[in-house]
């Protein structure tokens, strides 16, 4: 067995450990940046915003796999090209800041999102919030951990059954595509959510928007949200939660009704958080799936 592709099986300790230390390297180039004075550009529209510090980590995270691991591909946020699309290929995939506005407004929820896809399936996760200084990594069937020893969901085997949407805090997102069907599925779907039963509604405890993917993927595996439903998020934003959150006993499918199998570059997805015996989970998904106030469409946009 080698470590970097040649040959063989990778070895997906060896990527995860390197994946960590990576995001710790980042880490300090984020929580060390200059006031972004004149650096912050945008790219598709106004809240779709990019900084300096985005395009040195991924800059410094893409030249450190790719030495070490010429042999797999490499998929970055800042450098990504709709001309390469995600392959069953070994592939890194990078979101060097995740959370890039509330980087931008020193609202302390970013993070760096590494993740280790094979065949597309999420095989290894490492997201670091620099900030807060909370680790969260994961190698597929062998567990989820938060900051390397505490094992997720972090109320282990007394976390509870999932009783329905009237009593879940749901993550939500808006994004930043702000019109069209994808925008009106959102908003019309997030007050059915939120209105009361007696007129039709879900009346969830309440909706959270903390404006990271990948951080919201975590909170749902540590078990503190019990729910994440979003459209338009890309393979970047997901695919290291996404192995954190499986491995934490969580599920993740379409975000879109009727698809129990969430693609990893689909472009919505709904996840649930783990229950003992997986009780309540996929009633939970039928019951936000029928609530949901028309689909999203991303194959065009
Ligand atoms: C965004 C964040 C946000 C989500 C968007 C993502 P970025 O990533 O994860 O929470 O709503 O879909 O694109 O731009 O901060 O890397
Ligand atoms: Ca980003």
């Amino acid at each position: 067995m080698t470590a970097n592709g040649i040959n063989g099986t990778p070895d997906l300790q060896e990527i995860h450990d390197f994946l960590i230390d990576l995001a710790t390297r980042a880490g300090e180039i984020i929580t060390g940046a200059k006031p972004l004075v004149n650096s912050v550009d945008s790219k598709k529209n106004t809240s779709d915003l990019v900084t300096e510090y985005d395009r040195a980590v991924e800059s410094m995270i893409s030249t450190e796999l790719r030495s070490r691991y010429p042999h797999y591909e490499f998929m970055g946020e800042e450098t990504y090209s709709p001309s390469k699309p995600l392959t069953n290929a070994p592939t890194f995939i990078v979101d060097p800041i995740d959370g890039t506005v509330n980087f931008v407004h020193s609202f302390p929820n970013s993070c760096i999102s590494l993740g280790f896809a094979i065949n597309r399936r999420p095989t290894v996760g490492v997201v670091y919030n620099p900030f807060t200084k909370l680790l969260y990594s994961a190698i597929a069937g062998r567990g989820a951990y938060r900051n390397r020893t505490e094992k997720l969901p972090l109320k282990g085997d007394a976390v509870e059954p999932l009783k329905g949407l009237g009593s879940a805090l749901i993550a939500v997102e808006w994004g930043s595509d702000r019109h069209g069907q994808n925008w009106d599925t959102k908003i019309r779907t997030f007050e059915q959510l939120g209105k009361r039963r007696e007129e039709g509604g879900a009346m969830v405890h309440s909706m959270r928007s903390m404006g990271s993917a990948a951080l919201n993927l975590c909170a749902v595996a540590a078990g503190v949200i019990d729910l994440y439903w979003e459209g338009g998020c890309w393979a970047w934003d997901v695919c290291a939660g996404w192995v954190i959150l499986t491995e934490a006993g969580g599920m993740i499918v379409d975000g879109n009704p009727g698809n129990w199998e969430g693609q990893l570059d689909g472009r919505q997805y709904l996840a649930v958080r783990a229950a003992p015996g997986g009780q309540g989970q996929k009633e939970i998904i039928q019951e936000l799936w029928g609530h949901m106030q028309g689909t999203f469409d991303y194959t065009t946009k």
